[in-house]
């Protein structure tokens, strides 16, 4: 249990880690656990935005009750409606009956359904302020990121931008709160993970509530997860801005499909020939073996993919067709492909990852290469020929950070 955290004088932190939860959403693994957090503001008026998972059950209303010292909670800001950030408001309802909801109309709706109708509801959909004495707070509506109802909560005073589900990450909070207290460089894997897995199929509307951040000072971002951005938040900006842009870094995964090793072994060959024409970094993976959030998280890191897989009953092996239609769902763009695959008596697996290219409209680098068995001395210059267009490819690029 953490002390009394302060984010400024009237600010605080009432955030809750989560080690004992195996699987966020019930779908993807948290070998680092999470953290939700909730933020209080004690001011003449007071207001709570958002609360956390179920997880915290009573600690979290006690600590609600004993930061305001005496003071009834006036409002319940509502940043996002997904249950990891809902879990204590029907025992906040319970306590503060007269507390004001507020939110927008997607909010109320979704609200209603879960908890009932209410009639303190405050819609701040509109431009609406709230002044709770010396902090003055604004909304802007932020839809799809990540339900349709999502918004954040600017603190015109202290100039802070409680960003709901944007800018967060997985991973428990261990000791350090502040981006100051810690390694970034530990979480960033985990950061991207979240994003491309949580976030990703909603980067446009990332783009769209950067525009409407242009021109707002912020110099602290409080995320429902991770991290609170106080000394640096350019560096997670730049960092969603990026990711939201689809811009990826100099490097390639393979990804493979095999039954007996032969589709393997062609994605060691060219892995080693990508890095003998230069490229450091190269990922593979077995999609038999690794949770397809990893596999979605460095497809996004990496500007080049290449996807093997084995036939299969005349399709592409199945989990490789998950992974293909979970590329699809979330409309991963800006990548570049190289394709091949094996078969022994037909093909399916290349003619399936064919249709899944024309399908997502990635360049691909160089033909596919489909054979049966296993790779004759003169095939091999055929995965030289797409390694070399793979290295080539990927090192075409450079980010520019929006915010330095
Ligand atoms: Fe952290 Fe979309 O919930």
């Amino acid at each position: 249990m953490f002390g009394k955290i302060q984010i400024s004088n009237k600010i605080f932190w009432l955030g809750v880690n989560d080690r004992r939860k195996v699987l966020f959403e019930n779908i993807w693994p948290l070998p680092e656990g999470v953290c939700y957090n909730s933020y209080l503001i004690v001011d003449e008026k007071t207001a709570l935005i958002d609360t956390v998972d179920f997880c915290a059950g009573q600690s979290f209303l006690d600590t609600v009750e004993k930061y305001l010292d005496g003071k009834t909670l006036d409002y319940l800001i509502i940043n996002h409606m997904e249950l990891d950030h809902t879990g204590e408001v029907a025992g906040l309802l319970k306590k503060y009956p007269d507390v004001k909801i507020v939110g927008n109309i997607n909010t109320r709706r979704i609200f209603e359904s879960y908890f009932g109708a209410v009639s303190n509801f405050l819609d701040v959909g509109k431009g609406e302020t709230i002044e709770l004495g010396y902090h003055k707070l604004s909304f802007i509506m932020t839809p799809w990121i990540h339900w349709p109802e999502t918004m954040m909560t600017y603190d015109f005073t202290e100039k802070i931008l409680f960003a709901g589900d944007a800018f967060g990450t997985f991973g428990t909070l261990n000791g350090g709160i502040f981006d100051d207290e810690i390694d970034f460089n530990v979480y960033e894997g985990e950061a991207l993970r979240y994003y491309s897995n949580i976030v990703g199929k909603y980067s446009g509307m990332v783009q769209k509530a950067f525009a409407k951040l242009v021109g707002v000072e912020i110099k602290c971002i409080c995320s429902t997860h991770g991290p609170i951005w106080r000394s640096n938040p350019a560096k997670i900006i730049n960092l969603y801005d990026k990711w939201s842009k689809y811009d990826a870094d100099e490097g390639v995964v393979i990804i493979f499909a095999s039954m007996y090793g032969n589709t393997e072994h062609i994605a060691d060959y060219i892995a080693r020939k990508i890095t003998e024409a230069g490229v450091k970094n190269i990922k593979i993976h077995d999609v038999s073996k690794t949770h397809i959030s990893y596999l979605i998280r460095d497809i996004w890191k990496y500007r080049g993919v290449i996807l093997g897989s084995c036939s299969y009953n005349a399709e592409m092996f199945p989990p490789m067709e998950h992974l293909c239609r979970e590329i699809l769902h979330i409309s991963i763009q800006n990548k570049k492909l190289g394709i091949f695959g094996t078969f022994s008596w037909n093909g399916g697996g290349v003619k399936n990852l064919l249709k899944f290219a024309d399908d997502i409209k990635w360049e691909q680098v160089s033909e596919a290469v489909e054979l049966r068995g296993i790779p004759a001395e003169e095939d091999y210059s055929k995965y030289d020929a797409m390694a070399i267009a793979m290295a080539q490819k990927v090192k075409q690029y450079k980010y520019n950070n929006i915010f330095v």
